[in-house]
């Protein structure tokens, strides 16, 4: 079996994900994570927010997944957030264009940067076939389509939403009150752990394009004048680069220290390095093989409509690189837009060291004239004169000026707008935040852990399939298995699973099976420890720890296993005991 297909039967049986709703037939793009999948999903959030947020000194929120339609014209996923769709003439079956192309043809990898008039050509070119009933496609249209899930907010229609295509819009719109909790002091961070939903065109791959799936994101707000990154917590941290340059010039990965990325301006971008440097002890801590992971630059036609700068992390899954987290330079992009469609000031308060004297045009319109000459204009006129005077004074040098307000052109004397250049001590300005955006996808994430975790090799002499996950990551930490059941074991068994679970761990009890079969699955789901209580137990209150991964026992008293528990888990080997 490949890879992959270990890796979905294994997640299948073992209960770590399957198709949701099979009941009814499934629903392409969702899945649900079983109980072992669940909790290792969890332990990768909790270690996300250790290192993320708590670590970092960040805040955490947690907004709604649903969000009015005005929130995405802000943001431009109406209007941008579309992937090229083709439908076959012949069965009507809908495909990504680009990713029909980067499956015929060999040296392209990334056809979402081409544009569909290029990718169309491709099609025709390498005379591309239906996949699901072999018909020719090159005549069909390459349309955009949207893939955020709409929805109605409320009965009727007068209020469409949308459910949420990124976490991090969740964080943008509520700015204004954010930073009042963080007393108006850049640079601050917030973080958001949630699910997000994008229509794919083309679920696969199993968690990694799915049409619902989890975010943990974090927006950095920061100066961008005066605000560095600290650099030095992470300088001599080794990153694996593969640059844009290398991409273009069949170049290899290139290992360089955070410090040498930035000096030799291989990552642009000190936020960007900083955040790369801060990510690879997560991936460590969580799992991920870091001979099977790098950094890849976006080429230049693959950047959001957002990014001024993006890194991604990947990992390799049965041979192809699998993105698990954008870091993006986002710059003021998204405040801005926000403070332009809405109501609301997306800006913080930047007090100067000392009060400055500052020269200020402003207008006060003669709304006698205004009024009666433009009607209903009026005020839009006024308030393009006020925006005029800010941007270009000299526009006020004639005798006449004129604005646009809608596409119309207005005229007026200069004597009407009451302009002036007045003298003002400030004792600071209002200036929009630039965000730094490491943006983590949990389910790929746990996805790319269980493929680089899952082993095999021999156990007495048979087959053992094992999940070499770090112990604090397992979904279980310690089962307790009575060697048999009966003579009293299976209840003392019971008994020291209880003990253990009051302890605070999480604790399996297995009795189904022989004791070998019982190892086994719990090597399979990655549980670092066994306890067997046997007959000793019951003479001398001791029982075996086995090790998942040497398969080594050693005897340690009952009174003491929880600790002893807890010390392995934190690091230490039986060897320690
Ligand atoms: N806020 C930025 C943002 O959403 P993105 O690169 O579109 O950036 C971030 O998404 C991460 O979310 C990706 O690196 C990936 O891990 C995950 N992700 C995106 N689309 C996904 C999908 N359809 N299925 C599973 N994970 C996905």
């Amino acid at each position: 079996m490949t890879e992959l297909a270990d890796l979905s039967e294994l997640a299948r049986r073992r209960g770590f994900f399957f198709a949701a709703n099979e009941a009814y037939g499934g629903t392409a793009g969702f899945y649900t994570f079983g109980p072992e999948g669940a909790a290792l999903k969890r332990n990768v959030e909790d270690v996300w927010r250790d290192h993320f947020i708590r670590e970092l000194g960040h805040m955490e929120l947690e907004a709604p997944t649903v969000m009015p339609e005005p929130v995405f014209e802000a943001s431009g996923h109406l209007d941008t957030f579309d992937d090229m769709i083709l439908e076959c003439g012949d069965c009507g079956a809908t495909h990504r264009a680009d990713h029909l192309v980067e499956d015929a043809v060999a040296d392209i990898e990334d056809a979402e940067a081409l544009e569909p008039t290029e990718v169309a050509d491709l099609v025709a070119e390498h005379g591309i076939v239906c996949p699901s009933c072999g018909a020719p496609l090159a005549d069909r249209p390459i349309e955009e389509f949207n893939l955020m899930f709409g929805t109605n907010i409320g009965p009727g229609s007068s209020s469409p939403g949308y459910l949420r295509p990124e976490t991090a819009q969740g964080i943008f719109v509520e700015f204004p009150r954010l930073k009042e909790y963080a007393r108006n002091q850049l640079p601050f961070g917030v973080a958001q752990i949630g699910r997000a939903y994008r229509n794919e065109i083309s679920p696969r791959r199993a968690l990694v394009r799915v049409r619902e799936f989890t975010q943990a994101e974090l927006e950095h707000f920061v100066d961008p004048e005066y605000d560095d990154p600290p650099l030095e917590r992470v300088a001599d941290v080794e990153l694996p680069l593969y640059s844009a340059a290398a991409q273009q010039d069949d170049g290899d990965l290139e290992h360089h220290t955070v410090r040498k990325a930035v000096d030799e301006g291989v990552v642009g971008s000190e936020w960007v390095a900083y955040y790369l440097g801060e990510s690879m002890s997560f991936y460590e801590d969580i799992g991920v093989d870091t001979d099977r992971f790098r950094y890849r630059q976006h080429l230049p036609g693959e950047l959001s409509h957002y990014a001024a700068d993006c890194w991604d992390a990947e990992t390799e899954v049965g041979g192809t690189w699998v993105e698990v987290t954008g870091f993006a330079y986002r710059s003021d992009y998204d405040l801005r837009k926000h403070a332009e469609y809405s109501e609301e000031e997306f800006t913080v308060f930047r007090q100067y060291d000392e009060p400055k004297t500052v020269e200020r045009a402003t207008v006060d319109p003669d709304m006698s004239y205004l009024g009666p000459t433009f009607g209903d204009a009026a005020g839009d006129v006024a308030d393009a004169l006020e925006a005029l005077a800010r941007r270009d004074r000299s526009a006020f040098a004639g005798d006449g000026v004129t604005v646009e307000v809608d596409d119309e052109s207005y005229t007026l004397p200069v004597e009407k707008t009451g302009f002036a250049v007045e003298e003002r001590t400030e004792s600071g300005e209002h200036i929009t935040p630039h965000v730094v955006e490491p943006s983590f996808g949990v389910d790929r994430l746990v996805y790319s852990v269980l493929a680089h975790r899952h082993g095999t090799d021999e156990v007495d002499g048979e087959e053992r399939s094992f999940l070499a996950l770090p112990a604090e990551m397992a979904p279980t930490s310690v089962a307790v298995v009575p060697l048999m059941t009966k003579d009293g074991l299976d209840d003392r068994a019971r008994e020291v699973a209880e003990e253990l679970r009051a302890a605070g761990l999480e604790v399996a009890y297995d009795d189904t099976g022989n004791i070998g079969r019982r190892y086994r699955r719990q090597d399979e789901v990655g549980t670092p420890y066994c306890v067997t209580v046997d007959y000793d137990t019951l003479k001398e209150d001791t029982v075996t720890v086995r090790e998942r991964d040497s398969t080594e026992q050693e005897r340690v008293a009952v009174d003491e296993l929880p600790s002893t528990v807890r010390r392995l888990t934190a690091g230490a080997t039986l060897a320690d005991l």
